[in-house]
């Protein structure tokens, strides 16, 4: 094609400064804004870990089990660590005699099936490997 001004002929494929200088400014405008997005999603994964701390982080006292002592919300002590077993509730293969260990230190209750007296909940032998299973996934913390 025949430049009306310059006389000189420009192909299909070129383009004039401005054109240019228009791709350039929004090339370097995306690249600010993709090292922005980038560098806000870094900014919330490294905090992630102290905004929510991890179970094996987390201590609390018996006080603070005992104020779990429901169905509503139901926390135990088991060997020192502490559990939020509210919403196994209603999965209990054992039905509502979980709930004796809201609040508690149901330690003994778990490992053996037995009241602090001997007498027998259900089989009165101890929960199985799948129920320590179940119970890892329940941790929130232990006991200071
Ligand atoms: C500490 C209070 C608890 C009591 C008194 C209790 C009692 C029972 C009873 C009576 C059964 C019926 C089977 C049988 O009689 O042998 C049972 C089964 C079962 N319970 Fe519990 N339970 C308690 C806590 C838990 C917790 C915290 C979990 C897990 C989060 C759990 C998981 C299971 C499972 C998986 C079964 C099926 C049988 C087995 O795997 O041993 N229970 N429980």
């Amino acid at each position: 094609m025949l430049n009306a001004t310059s006389g000189k002929v420009r192909s299909h494929w070129q383009v004039s400064m401005s054109t240019k200088l228009f791709i350039a400014a929004i090339l370097v405008i995306s690249a600010v804004l993709f090292a922005g997005i980038f560098a806000s999603l870094n900014m919330t994964d490294t905090s992630a870990p102290s905004a929510k701390k991890e179970p094996t982080q987390t201590t609390y006292t018996t006080e603070d089990v005992k104020q779990h002592d429901s169905k509503a919300s139901c926390w135990t002590i088991i060997s020192g660590s502490v559990y939020d077993i509210t919403s196994f509730i209603p999965r209990h293969p054992g039905g509502e005699e979980i709930l004796r260990a809201c609040g508690t230190d149901a330690t003994n209750l778990f490992k053996t099936r037995q009241t602090s007296d001997g007498q027998p909940v259900g089989s009165g032998s101890p929960h199985s490997s799948n129920a320590e299973e179940q119970l890892k996934k329940l941790l929130i913390g232990k006991i200071r």
